[in-house]
Protein backbone atom coordinates (compact mmCIF):
# COMPACT_ATOMS: atom_id res chain seq x y z
CA UNK A 1 0.00 0.00 0.00
CA UNK A 2 0.72 3.31 -0.57
CA UNK A 3 0.01 6.64 -2.34
CA UNK A 4 0.35 10.28 -3.40
CA UNK A 5 -2.31 11.63 -0.88
CA UNK A 6 -2.01 13.39 2.45
CA UNK A 7 -4.85 11.99 4.06
CA UNK A 8 -6.46 10.84 7.79
CA UNK A 9 -9.23 7.75 8.84
CA UNK A 10 -11.53 7.49 10.52
CA UNK A 11 -12.73 3.76 11.06
CA UNK A 12 -15.87 2.16 12.34
CA UNK A 13 -15.11 -1.02 14.68
CA UNK A 14 -17.81 -3.54 14.52
CA UNK A 15 -18.23 -4.89 10.97
CA UNK A 16 -14.97 -3.09 9.77
CA UNK A 17 -12.50 -4.04 12.27
CA UNK A 18 -14.22 -6.86 14.09
CA UNK A 19 -17.34 -9.09 14.41
CA UNK A 20 -17.83 -9.68 18.26
CA UNK A 21 -14.82 -10.83 19.57
CA UNK A 22 -13.42 -12.19 16.62
CA UNK A 23 -10.59 -9.48 14.44
CA UNK A 24 -11.26 -9.15 10.78
CA UNK A 25 -9.06 -10.29 8.40
CA UNK A 26 -6.38 -7.91 7.63
CA UNK A 27 -7.49 -5.40 9.99
CA UNK A 28 -4.54 -5.27 12.26
CA UNK A 29 -2.08 -5.26 9.53
CA UNK A 30 -3.80 -2.22 7.84
CA UNK A 31 -3.64 -0.51 11.06
CA UNK A 32 -0.35 -1.37 11.80
CA UNK A 33 0.47 0.21 8.00
CA UNK A 34 -0.84 3.33 8.84
CA UNK A 35 0.96 3.44 12.40
CA UNK A 36 4.55 2.66 10.70
CA UNK A 37 3.70 5.26 7.67
CA UNK A 38 2.41 7.59 10.05
CA UNK A 39 -1.12 8.22 8.79
CA UNK A 40 -3.53 9.54 11.40
CA UNK A 41 -6.38 7.88 12.32
CA UNK A 42 -8.98 7.66 14.78
CA UNK A 43 -12.31 5.47 15.87
CA UNK A 44 -15.25 6.80 15.13
CA UNK A 45 -18.06 4.04 16.98
CA UNK A 46 -21.43 3.49 17.64
CA UNK A 47 -20.03 1.53 20.38
CA UNK A 48 -19.68 1.92 24.12
CA UNK A 49 -20.94 0.80 27.62
CA UNK A 50 -17.29 1.23 28.78
CA UNK A 51 -14.95 3.98 28.82
CA UNK A 52 -12.93 5.03 25.76
CA UNK A 53 -9.30 3.54 27.32
CA UNK A 54 -11.36 0.44 28.04
CA UNK A 55 -12.95 0.43 24.24
CA UNK A 56 -9.46 0.83 22.97
CA UNK A 57 -8.03 -1.74 25.15
CA UNK A 58 -10.69 -4.46 24.15
CA UNK A 59 -9.76 -3.36 20.32
CA UNK A 60 -6.46 -3.92 20.90
CA UNK A 61 -6.54 -7.36 22.60
CA UNK A 62 -9.10 -8.43 19.68
CA UNK A 63 -6.86 -7.32 16.74
CA UNK A 64 -3.69 -8.61 18.89
CA UNK A 65 -0.49 -7.33 19.01
CA UNK A 66 -1.37 -3.49 18.45
CA UNK A 67 -1.35 -1.00 20.77
CA UNK A 68 -3.42 2.76 20.54
CA UNK A 69 -3.51 6.28 21.95
CA UNK A 70 -6.47 6.99 24.21
CA UNK A 71 -7.29 9.84 22.55
CA UNK A 72 -7.63 8.03 19.26
CA UNK A 73 -11.50 7.26 19.81
CA UNK A 74 -15.15 8.72 20.00
CA UNK A 75 -17.25 6.37 21.36
CA UNK A 76 -21.13 6.65 20.80
CA UNK A 77 -21.59 8.50 24.52
CA UNK A 78 -18.29 10.78 24.53
CA UNK A 79 -20.19 13.69 23.13
CA UNK A 80 -22.07 12.91 26.87
CA UNK A 81 -19.24 14.32 28.40
CA UNK A 82 -20.76 18.02 26.95
CA UNK A 83 -23.69 16.95 29.91
CA UNK A 84 -21.83 17.10 33.00
CA UNK A 85 -21.46 20.93 33.41
CA UNK A 86 -25.70 20.65 33.71
CA UNK A 87 -26.52 17.46 34.95
CA UNK A 88 -23.34 16.85 37.90
CA UNK A 89 -25.77 18.24 40.71
CA UNK A 90 -29.02 16.30 39.33
CA UNK A 91 -29.95 12.96 39.36
CA UNK A 92 -29.79 11.55 35.86
CA UNK A 93 -31.15 7.95 35.12
CA UNK A 94 -28.63 5.58 32.92
CA UNK A 95 -29.61 2.59 30.88
CA UNK A 96 -28.47 0.02 29.04
CA UNK A 97 -24.87 -1.86 29.36
CA UNK A 98 -24.34 -4.59 32.12
CA UNK A 99 -23.81 -4.92 35.41
CA UNK A 100 -22.87 -1.72 36.88
CA UNK A 101 -20.80 -0.65 34.03
CA UNK A 102 -22.54 2.81 33.05
CA UNK A 103 -22.87 4.02 36.52
CA UNK A 104 -18.97 3.81 36.73
CA UNK A 105 -18.93 5.29 33.21
CA UNK A 106 -20.91 7.98 33.96
CA UNK A 107 -19.35 8.34 37.35
CA UNK A 108 -16.10 8.64 35.71
CA UNK A 109 -17.49 10.89 33.05
CA UNK A 110 -17.84 13.10 36.14
CA UNK A 111 -21.64 12.51 36.81
CA UNK A 112 -21.90 12.30 40.64
CA UNK A 113 -25.74 11.20 41.14
CA UNK A 114 -26.66 8.32 39.02
CA UNK A 115 -29.32 5.63 39.09
CA UNK A 116 -29.83 2.73 36.79
CA UNK A 117 -33.01 0.84 36.81
CA UNK A 118 -32.34 -2.02 38.93
CA UNK A 119 -31.92 1.10 41.59
CA UNK A 120 -35.34 1.86 40.55
CA UNK A 121 -36.52 -2.10 41.26
CA UNK A 122 -34.39 -2.51 44.37
CA UNK A 123 -36.66 0.95 45.77
CA UNK A 124 -39.95 -1.07 44.16
CA UNK A 125 -39.55 -4.25 42.99
CA UNK A 126 -43.04 -4.02 41.76
CA UNK A 127 -41.76 -1.24 39.26
CA UNK A 128 -41.25 -4.39 36.83
CA UNK A 129 -44.47 -6.60 35.64
CA UNK A 130 -41.92 -9.31 34.86
CA UNK A 131 -39.36 -9.97 36.78
CA UNK A 132 -38.70 -13.48 36.90
CA UNK A 133 -35.74 -13.65 34.25
CA UNK A 134 -33.93 -10.69 35.68
CA UNK A 135 -34.18 -10.20 38.91
CA UNK A 136 -31.14 -11.88 40.09
CA UNK A 137 -28.86 -9.34 38.23
CA UNK A 138 -30.94 -6.20 39.60
CA UNK A 139 -30.35 -7.35 43.01
CA UNK A 140 -27.21 -8.03 42.51
CA UNK A 141 -26.24 -4.67 40.66
CA UNK A 142 -29.41 -2.57 42.22
CA UNK A 143 -28.73 -0.09 45.27
CA UNK A 144 -31.82 0.79 47.30
CA UNK A 145 -30.55 4.25 48.16
CA UNK A 146 -32.48 7.34 50.37
CA UNK A 147 -35.98 5.74 49.71
CA UNK A 148 -37.46 8.38 52.75
CA UNK A 149 -37.07 11.64 50.21
CA UNK A 150 -39.24 11.19 46.47
CA UNK A 151 -36.51 10.39 44.11
CA UNK A 152 -36.59 13.56 41.29
CA UNK A 153 -34.47 12.47 37.84
CA UNK A 154 -33.71 15.26 36.09
CA UNK A 155 -32.27 12.98 33.06
CA UNK A 156 -32.73 9.46 31.19
CA UNK A 157 -29.39 9.09 29.53
CA UNK A 158 -29.40 5.95 27.37
CA UNK A 159 -25.43 4.97 27.06
CA UNK A 160 -25.84 1.63 24.85
CA UNK A 161 -28.40 -1.24 24.22
CA UNK A 162 -30.86 -1.67 27.18
CA UNK A 163 -30.53 -5.21 28.32
CA UNK A 164 -34.25 -5.59 30.63
CA UNK A 165 -36.35 -3.73 27.76
CA UNK A 166 -39.45 -4.12 29.59
CA UNK A 167 -38.30 -3.07 32.92
CA UNK A 168 -36.67 -0.10 31.20
CA UNK A 169 -39.09 0.71 28.77
CA UNK A 170 -41.71 0.64 31.48
CA UNK A 171 -39.40 3.05 33.65
CA UNK A 172 -38.63 5.40 30.84
CA UNK A 173 -42.35 5.81 30.22
CA UNK A 174 -43.23 6.47 33.83
CA UNK A 175 -40.72 9.25 34.39
CA UNK A 176 -42.02 10.51 30.86
CA UNK A 177 -46.00 10.21 32.30
CA UNK A 178 -44.41 11.70 35.94
CA UNK A 179 -45.04 14.90 37.39
CA UNK A 180 -41.57 16.54 37.67
CA UNK A 181 -39.34 14.12 37.03
CA UNK A 182 -40.25 12.01 41.07
CA UNK A 183 -40.47 8.85 40.74
CA UNK A 184 -43.87 6.94 41.33
CA UNK A 185 -46.03 10.04 40.44
CA UNK A 186 -48.17 10.78 37.56
CA UNK A 187 -48.62 14.40 36.31
CA UNK A 188 -52.49 15.65 36.78
CA UNK A 189 -51.78 17.42 33.25
CA UNK A 190 -51.35 14.36 31.14
CA UNK A 191 -54.40 14.06 28.76
CA UNK A 192 -55.83 17.58 29.43
CA UNK A 193 -57.54 18.68 26.48
CA UNK A 194 -57.30 22.62 27.57
CA UNK A 195 -53.34 21.85 26.94
CA UNK A 196 -50.63 21.93 24.30
CA UNK A 197 -49.73 18.56 23.58
CA UNK A 198 -52.98 17.50 25.34
CA UNK A 199 -50.69 18.57 28.30
CA UNK A 200 -48.31 15.35 27.99
CA UNK A 201 -44.16 16.60 28.60
CA UNK A 202 -45.70 19.61 29.95
CA UNK A 203 -44.47 19.30 33.58
CA UNK A 204 -40.99 19.00 33.82
CA UNK A 205 -40.32 15.83 32.79
CA UNK A 206 -37.05 14.72 32.47
CA UNK A 207 -35.09 15.18 29.26
CA UNK A 208 -34.17 12.12 27.07
CA UNK A 209 -30.47 11.59 25.53
CA UNK A 210 -29.82 9.01 23.61
CA UNK A 211 -25.98 8.16 21.95
CA UNK A 212 -26.63 5.59 19.28
CA UNK A 213 -29.07 5.89 16.26
CA UNK A 214 -28.49 2.91 15.03
CA UNK A 215 -31.34 0.74 14.24
CA UNK A 216 -29.10 -2.52 14.19
CA UNK A 217 -25.65 -4.02 14.04
CA UNK A 218 -22.80 -6.03 12.84
CA UNK A 219 -22.25 -9.06 15.60
CA UNK A 220 -20.87 -13.15 14.96
CA UNK A 221 -25.11 -13.74 14.19
CA UNK A 222 -25.55 -14.57 10.01
CA UNK A 223 -28.09 -11.47 10.29
CA UNK A 224 -27.38 -8.39 11.67
CA UNK A 225 -29.29 -7.67 15.73
CA UNK A 226 -30.83 -4.67 17.06
CA UNK A 227 -29.17 -1.99 18.93
CA UNK A 228 -29.82 1.01 20.79
CA UNK A 229 -31.85 2.47 18.11
CA UNK A 230 -34.33 -0.70 18.00
CA UNK A 231 -34.76 0.51 21.64
CA UNK A 232 -35.48 4.11 20.52
CA UNK A 233 -38.26 2.54 18.17
CA UNK A 234 -39.88 0.71 20.21
CA UNK A 235 -40.11 3.37 23.15
CA UNK A 236 -41.25 5.82 20.12
CA UNK A 237 -44.42 3.43 19.53
CA UNK A 238 -45.43 2.88 23.06
CA UNK A 239 -44.83 6.76 23.49
CA UNK A 240 -47.88 7.16 20.28
CA UNK A 241 -49.93 4.80 21.79
CA UNK A 242 -50.02 5.99 25.34
CA UNK A 243 -50.29 9.84 23.97
CA UNK A 244 -52.57 8.33 21.73
CA UNK A 245 -50.22 10.65 19.07
CA UNK A 246 -51.30 13.85 20.91
CA UNK A 247 -47.89 14.56 21.62
CA UNK A 248 -44.69 14.31 19.65
CA UNK A 249 -41.52 12.41 22.16
CA UNK A 250 -38.75 14.85 22.76
CA UNK A 251 -35.21 13.83 22.36
CA UNK A 252 -31.44 14.45 21.51
CA UNK A 253 -29.56 11.99 20.07
CA UNK A 254 -26.02 12.19 19.17
CA UNK A 255 -23.73 9.24 17.86
CA UNK A 256 -23.27 8.52 13.74
CA UNK A 257 -25.11 9.70 11.68
CA UNK A 258 -25.06 13.11 13.47
CA UNK A 259 -23.49 16.10 13.06
CA UNK A 260 -22.01 15.93 16.66
CA UNK A 261 -20.55 12.88 16.37
CA UNK A 262 -18.53 13.66 13.28
CA UNK A 263 -17.68 17.20 14.71
CA UNK A 264 -15.92 15.08 17.69
CA UNK A 265 -14.08 12.91 15.50
CA UNK A 266 -12.22 16.54 13.62
CA UNK A 267 -11.60 17.36 16.82
CA UNK A 268 -9.71 14.55 17.75
CA UNK A 269 -8.39 13.82 14.37
CA UNK A 270 -7.15 17.61 14.70
CA UNK A 271 -5.32 17.43 18.37
CA UNK A 272 -4.01 13.58 17.54
CA UNK A 273 -2.07 15.25 15.04
CA UNK A 274 -1.07 18.45 16.61
CA UNK A 275 0.07 16.42 19.72
CA UNK A 276 2.12 13.82 17.68
CA UNK A 277 5.08 15.63 15.68
CA UNK A 278 5.45 11.67 14.27
CA UNK A 279 1.93 12.01 12.55
CA UNK A 280 2.35 12.76 8.95
CA UNK A 281 -0.80 15.17 9.34
CA UNK A 282 0.52 18.27 8.33
CA UNK A 283 -1.18 19.12 4.73
CA UNK A 284 -4.17 16.37 5.38
CA UNK A 285 -7.42 17.49 3.85
CA UNK A 286 -9.17 14.91 3.29
CA UNK A 287 -10.56 12.17 5.94
CA UNK A 288 -11.62 8.96 4.61
CA UNK A 289 -14.68 7.27 7.11
CA UNK A 290 -14.43 3.42 6.59
CA UNK A 291 -17.60 1.66 8.02
CA UNK A 292 -20.06 -1.17 6.75
CA UNK A 293 -23.66 0.61 8.12
CA UNK A 294 -24.89 2.43 4.94
CA UNK A 295 -27.41 4.49 7.17
CA UNK A 296 -24.92 5.18 9.79
CA UNK A 297 -21.17 5.58 9.22
CA UNK A 298 -21.45 6.23 5.12
CA UNK A 299 -24.76 8.83 5.77
CA UNK A 300 -22.98 10.68 8.34
CA UNK A 301 -20.18 11.24 6.38
CA UNK A 302 -21.68 11.78 3.39
CA UNK A 303 -23.78 15.00 5.01
CA UNK A 304 -20.24 16.38 7.16
CA UNK A 305 -18.51 16.35 3.67
CA UNK A 306 -18.22 20.23 3.05
CA UNK A 307 -19.36 20.92 6.51
CA UNK A 308 -16.05 20.56 8.61
CA UNK A 309 -13.11 21.62 7.98
CA UNK A 310 -12.05 18.40 6.66
CA UNK A 311 -12.76 17.22 3.22
CA UNK A 312 -14.86 13.81 4.28
CA UNK A 313 -15.51 10.58 1.76
CA UNK A 314 -16.82 7.69 2.23
CA UNK A 315 -15.94 3.84 2.01
CA UNK A 316 -18.66 0.90 2.48
CA UNK A 317 -17.18 -2.66 3.10
CA UNK A 318 -18.90 -5.82 2.52
CA UNK A 319 -17.54 -7.08 5.96
CA UNK A 320 -20.84 -6.03 8.42
CA UNK A 321 -24.32 -4.86 8.40
CA UNK A 322 -24.22 -3.67 4.62
CA UNK A 323 -24.20 -7.04 2.38
CA UNK A 324 -22.54 -7.34 -1.27
CA UNK A 325 -24.65 -7.31 -4.06
CA UNK A 326 -26.72 -5.17 -2.49
CA UNK A 327 -28.42 -1.46 -3.42
CA UNK A 328 -27.26 0.27 -0.33
CA UNK A 329 -29.18 2.68 1.14
CA UNK A 330 -26.96 5.37 1.48
CA UNK A 331 -24.29 5.74 -1.69
CA UNK A 332 -20.76 5.67 -0.28
CA UNK A 333 -17.68 7.08 -2.45
CA UNK A 334 -16.66 3.52 -3.39
CA UNK A 335 -17.40 -0.13 -1.96
CA UNK A 336 -14.92 -2.39 -1.32
CA UNK A 337 -14.54 -5.82 0.01
CA UNK A 338 -12.80 -5.07 3.09
CA UNK A 339 -10.82 -2.93 5.35
CA UNK A 340 -7.67 -3.45 3.57
CA UNK A 341 -9.27 -2.67 0.19
CA UNK A 342 -10.69 0.39 1.52
CA UNK A 343 -7.26 1.59 2.92
CA UNK A 344 -5.60 0.82 -0.13
CA UNK A 345 -8.51 2.56 -2.44
CA UNK A 346 -8.46 5.70 -0.11
CA UNK A 347 -4.08 5.73 -0.48
CA UNK A 348 -4.49 5.88 -4.34
CA UNK A 349 -7.59 7.96 -4.99
CA UNK A 350 -7.31 11.00 -6.36
CA UNK A 351 -9.00 13.86 -4.21
O1 LIG B 1 -24.69 -0.04 17.14
C1 LIG B 1 -23.89 -0.92 17.87
C2 LIG B 1 -22.44 -0.53 17.85
O2 LIG B 1 -21.71 -1.48 18.57
C3 LIG B 1 -21.89 -0.36 16.47
O3 LIG B 1 -20.53 -0.05 16.54
O4 LIG B 1 -18.30 0.36 15.60
O5 LIG B 1 -20.16 -0.38 14.11
O6 LIG B 1 -20.18 1.93 15.07
P1 LIG B 1 -19.75 0.49 15.25
MG1 LIG C 1 -20.13 -0.87 12.20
Amino acid sequence: MSGPNKVAFAFDIDGVLVNGKNPIAGARETLRYLQDHGIPFIFLTNSGGVTEKVNLEKLASRLGDITFDEAQIVQSHTPFRALVDDYKDKTVLVLGGHGDNIRQVANEYGFRKVVTSSDLMMQDEHVHPFPEMTKAHHEEFGRKGDDTQPLRIAAIMVWSSPRDWCLDLQVTLDLLLSSKGIVNTRSDKNNNPALANKGFLQDEQPKLFFCNPDFEWSTKHENPRLAQGGFREALLGIWHHATKGACELEYTTCGKPTRTTYEYGERALKDLIAADPALDGANVTTVFMIGDNPESDIAGANTFKNLGSYHWRSILVETGVYRAGTIPTQTPDQTVKDVIEAVEWALNSPE
